[in-house]
């Protein structure tokens, strides 16, 4: 681990070009931050977004109203990257009108040396591009962007380094994303992440630990733990520990009321970790475990390192100890040589399994991974087929899935104020399905009970309930008893 040393030094050179942009303008820069991909993503952009604060910049949502926009970018599949390069367009036009307007872009297709000559070759307009491996150092070249006429640009190939304590800005008061591991050692023969993440580090247990203690204290309650590949968490480390073990004291944690963990690769999932989660309070009944693939030749050449049998059975054990759980997956279709006999295959999975939810993708060649150099790459009217069959199932049985849980009462954290309709707000169920219903936007942030009166397939739609059941709004005449305000 290695602190932030000459971090503050560089915040003060960013707030001296602040300074300068305040003079000039009559106001502090504005900064936009828009992340495109996971999790992962996410969590680096909060914390892009603290160095942008503690630098004197004012956050704002739109790139219209920026001085300042910058792209954390994903390359998992070509559409990301293609949103990204549509959007620069914009940017461009935006720019001649706004000729101080600074851009920079960041995350995984900053680490693909392609992406990089092209932006210097077509994008030249950007003032800024760095990688996933040095975010930490945004400060420094920042200030060096604001110092510099040209385009500033490094990119490192890799990374041994874990920086602990950067300026964070929580997008949610209530949740946060916590990294316990960064990159991969998996290597799937599809997936770009290896490449552009990196080897996979743990992070320390006590660092893990007092990062979530600080952010309890903080009024944060419900904590999601964020790898690539959580369940192989620790064997890194100086003194190895599983995750199931990282979990256990995690639950000790006071204040923290649920957790949660993304992302769990199938091959690693122990016993030891089912039983930690059928055995705590707080762990989610929610478990994302990606299948990608039903068919076994599939499996292997996508180097997922289990079978179709050992997936099921995995579910088996999972339903049998924790009957409450909700799974959720992961799939691609028109990985090279997949016919539709092997998309049948995952489809049967999908029967027995009863996802409660499936991203579905089809398969995108990514340059650099072995699967893109494989000659039997599927025509597309082939995968499109397979992709409407599997789509098809997996609704059909994410619907049955939800359909169970109809007219149940069931704990909810309110969220956020519906986009669409400001006096309903809407809430999450630990199995990670969402519920819209009416109550006081006071109540973000806290724990309420919730009858689920209809499922409409993907989310329900519901009434607050007291503890016992009972409807608040006929029990008490009004939406909101002040001891949830509490
Ligand atoms: N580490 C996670 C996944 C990260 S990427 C895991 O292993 O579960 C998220 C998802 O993107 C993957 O699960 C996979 O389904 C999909 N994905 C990755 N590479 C892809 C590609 N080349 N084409 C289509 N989908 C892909
Ligand atoms: Fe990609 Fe596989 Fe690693 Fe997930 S486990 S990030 S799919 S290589
Ligand atoms: Fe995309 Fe990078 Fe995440 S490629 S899926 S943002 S690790």
């Amino acid at each position: 681990m290695i602190k932030t040393e000459g971090q503050d030094a560089d915040i003060g050179r960013c707030r001296e070009a602040v300074d300068a942009f305040v003079r000039a303008h009559g106001a502090a820069p504005k900064a936009c931050v828009v992340t495109f991909g996971c999790q992962m993503n996410a969590r680096d952009s909060e914390k892009l977004s603290g160095i942008l604060l503690a630098s004197g910049h004012e956050l704002v949502e739109t790139e219209d109203e920026a001085d300042f926009v910058l792209y954390n970018t994903c390359t998992v599949r070509d559409n990301a990257n293609q949103r990204v390069y549509g959007r620069l367009g914009v940017l461009n036009s935006l720019k001649k009108k706004k000729p101080y307007l600074k851009v920079a872009l960041c995350g995984c297709m900053m680490q693909e040396q392609k992406v990089v000559e092209k932006i210097k070759k077509s994008y030249r307009f950007v003032d800024l591009i760095f990688g996933t491996h040095n975010i930490f150092e945004f400060a420094r070249l920042l200030a060096d962007m604001y110092e510099s006429d040209g385009m500033v640009a490094e990119i490192w190939e890799g990374t041994d380094k874990i920086v602990e304590d950067l300026p964070v800005k929580r997008k949610y008061s209530y949740k946060s994303g916590v990294n316990i591991m960064f990159g991969c050692n998996n290597f799937c023969s599809y997936c770009i992440v290896p490449y552009v993440r990196g080897r996979e580090r743990s992070r320390e247990p006590k660092d893990i630990l007092r990062e979530i203690e600080a952010l309890s204290e903080d009024g944060v309650s419900e904590i999601m733990l964020l790898g690539q590949n959580v369940n192989s968490y620790g064997k890194t480390l100086e003194h190895p520990m599983t995750f199931a073990e990282l979990l256990r004291e995690v639950e000790q944690i006071e204040g923290i009321r649920r957790i949660r963990f993304m992302t769990s690769h199938p091959k690693d999932l122990s016993d030891e970790l089912i039983a930690v989660m059928r055995d705590s309070k707080k762990i989610c009944r929610h478990l994302h475990l990606p299948l990608q693939a039903g068919s076994d030749r599939i499996l292997k050449a996508m180097n997922r390192q289990y079978t179709k049998a050992q997936y099921l059975a995995l579910v088996d054990r999972l339903k049998k100890e924790i009957p409450d759980i909700a799974i959720t997956t992961d799939l691609i279709v028109g990985f090279p040589g997949e016919t539709l006999a092997d998309v049948e295959e995952t489809i049967d999975v999908v029967r027995r399994v009863q996802y409660d939810n499936a991203f579905t993708f089809i398969y995108s060649k990514r340059t650099g991974t072995p699967a893109a150099a494989m000659e039997n790459q599927v025509p597309e009217k082939i995968v499109r087929e397979g992709f409407d069959k599997l789509l098809a199932v997996v609704q059909e049985t994410a619907k049955e899935r939800a359909a169970l849980l109809q007219g149940k009462v069931m704990e909810a954290l309110v969220e956020e104020v519906n986009e669409q309709d400001p006096a309903l707000v809407t809430g999450r169920l630990s199995n990670n399905m969402l519920v819209h219903f009416k109550a006081d936007k006071r109540l973000v942030g806290k724990y309420v009970m919730v009858v689920l009166d209809c499922c409409h397939g993907f989310y329900y739609t519901g009434r607050m309930v007291d503890w016992l059941g009972q409807s608040k709004h006929t029990r008490l005449g009004k939406m909101v008893d002040d001891q949830w305000l509490n």
